[in-house]
C-alpha cells in the first residue's frame, strides 16, 4: 500500500507529466509527495489505484506503467463521467489522492516459457501495457509475444510511442487494426476478434490475455474457443464499479469474488465457475 494505515486515506501525490494520448484519454505520470514511500512504494502488472480528485470523488484505473520502471506511476483516464471529467482537467503540478496498489495481477511468473498472445482494444491497452513492458523488461524469460491491437479510428489509437518502438522490435509482433478505412492509415482494417481470426494464432503453450469494450471481449472470447484456446490459458481484466476498493463494501461482487480483491484479474476458467446470473 502506499503507507497510510487508514486504508481509507489517499496519500498526497503530485502529477508530474500529462499526456494527450487521444481525443478522449489522457495520461498521467503521477510521484508520491513522500519520497520515502514513493522508494518503497511497489506493486505488480495488473494492479490498480483509486485515484481521487478532492471535492469531486474518487475512480478506479490500473497502474499501466512497470514495476520495472519506477520513477513514476503512470495512469491512463478516459473521460466517462465526473471524476474523470476532473482528471481531465488537471495540470501539470496538480496535486491528487492516490490509494493504491489494490487488487490481484497477471500471474506473470506463471507464463514464464510460454508464447503470449496480447488482445487489446481502445484504452484497454492500458492493463496490458503494464505487462507489455514488463515482459519486454524481462524478455528472454518469454517466448514470441504478438499484440493485436485496435480501435476505432487512428487517432483513438492510445501509446503512440510505445506502438511505433514496439513496431520496430525484432522480438514483437504488433498487428494494429482499425475499425473502418481512414485517410492515410495503411495497415490492418477490420475488428480485433476478425483480425484474431485471420491470424489464427496457435493456442499450444500461449497465454491469451484480453481486454476492451464488453462487445470486442466477446467476441475475442469465441474466437479463442473457436481456436482451441482452453479457458485457463486465456485472462482478462474486469471492470467493475469499486468503492471501497478493499474488499469490505461489498460493491464490486461478481458471485461471491470481489473485483477489487479476487481480482480484476481472471482466467476464462475462473469466470466460467462463477454464478450465471450474477
Ligand atoms: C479494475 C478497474 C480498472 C480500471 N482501469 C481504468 C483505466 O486504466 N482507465 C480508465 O479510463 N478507466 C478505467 N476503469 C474505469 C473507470 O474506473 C471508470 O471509467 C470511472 O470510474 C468513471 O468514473 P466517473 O466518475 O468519471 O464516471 P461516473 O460519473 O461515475 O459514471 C459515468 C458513466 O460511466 C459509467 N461507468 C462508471 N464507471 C464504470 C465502470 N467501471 N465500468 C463501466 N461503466 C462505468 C457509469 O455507469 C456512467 O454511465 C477501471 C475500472 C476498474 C474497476
Ligand atoms: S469495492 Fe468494496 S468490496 Fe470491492
Amino acid at each position: 500500500m502506499t503507507g497510510n494505515e487508514n486504508p481509507y486515506l489517499p496519500e498526497l501525490a503530485t502529477v508530474t507529466k500529462v499526456i494527450e494520448e487521444t481525443p478522449n484519454i489522457k495520461s498521467f505520470q503521477v510521484v508520491l509527495n513522500d519520497p520515502e514511500k514513493m522508494k518503497n512504494f511497489r506493486f505488480e502488472p495488473g494492479q490498480v489505484g483509486q485515484l481521487s480528485i478532492f471535492g469531486v470523488g474518487e475512480s478506479t484505473f490500473v497502474i499501466n506503467s512497470p514495476p520495472t520502471r519506477m520513477e513514476y506511476l503512470n495512469f491512463s483516464v478516459m473521460k466517462a463521467g465526473e471524476v474523470t471529467a476532473a482528471l481531465h482537467g488537471i495540470y501539470e503540478g496538480d496535486q491528487i489522492g492516490v490509494r493504491a496498489p489494490l487488487g490481484n495481477w497477471f500471474p506473470y511468473e506463471d507464463m514464464k516459457g510460454k508464447n503470449i498472445l496480447f488482445i487489446g482494444g481502445g484504452i484497454g491497452l492500458a492493463p496490458l501495457r503494464t505487462l507489455i513492458l514488463y515482459m519486454l523488461d524481462n524478455r528472454a524469460d518469454y517466448k514470441d509475444i504478438t499484440i493485436i491491437y485496435g480501435s476505432r479510428t487512428p487517432p483513438d489509437l492510445c501509446y503512440k510511442d510505445d506502438l511505433k518502438e514496439w513496431e520496430q522490435r525484432s522480438d514483437v509482433n504488433l498487428i494494429l487494426t482499425v475499425d473502418n478505412e481512414y485517410p492515410g492509415w495503411e495497415k490492418r482494417i477490420g475488428f480485433v476478434p476478425t483480425v484474431l481470426k485471420e491470424e489464427a494464432p496457435k493456442w499450444f503453450e500461449t497465454i491469451a490475455i484480453t481486454c476492451g469494450p464488453p462487445i470486442m471481449i466477446k467476441f475475442v472470447l469465441e474466437g479463442l474457443a473457436q481456436l482451441n484456446f482452453p479457458p485457463e490459458s486465456i485472462l482478462t481484466t474486469l471492470e467493475a464499479r469499486m468503492k471501497c476498493g478493499i474488499g469490505l463494501c461489498g460493491r464490486c461482487n461478481l458471485g461471491h469474488k470481489y473485483v477489487c480483491k479476487d481480482g480484476p484479474v481472471f482466467t476464462l476458467k475462473q469466470l466460467k465457475e462463477l454464478p450465471s446470473d450474477e
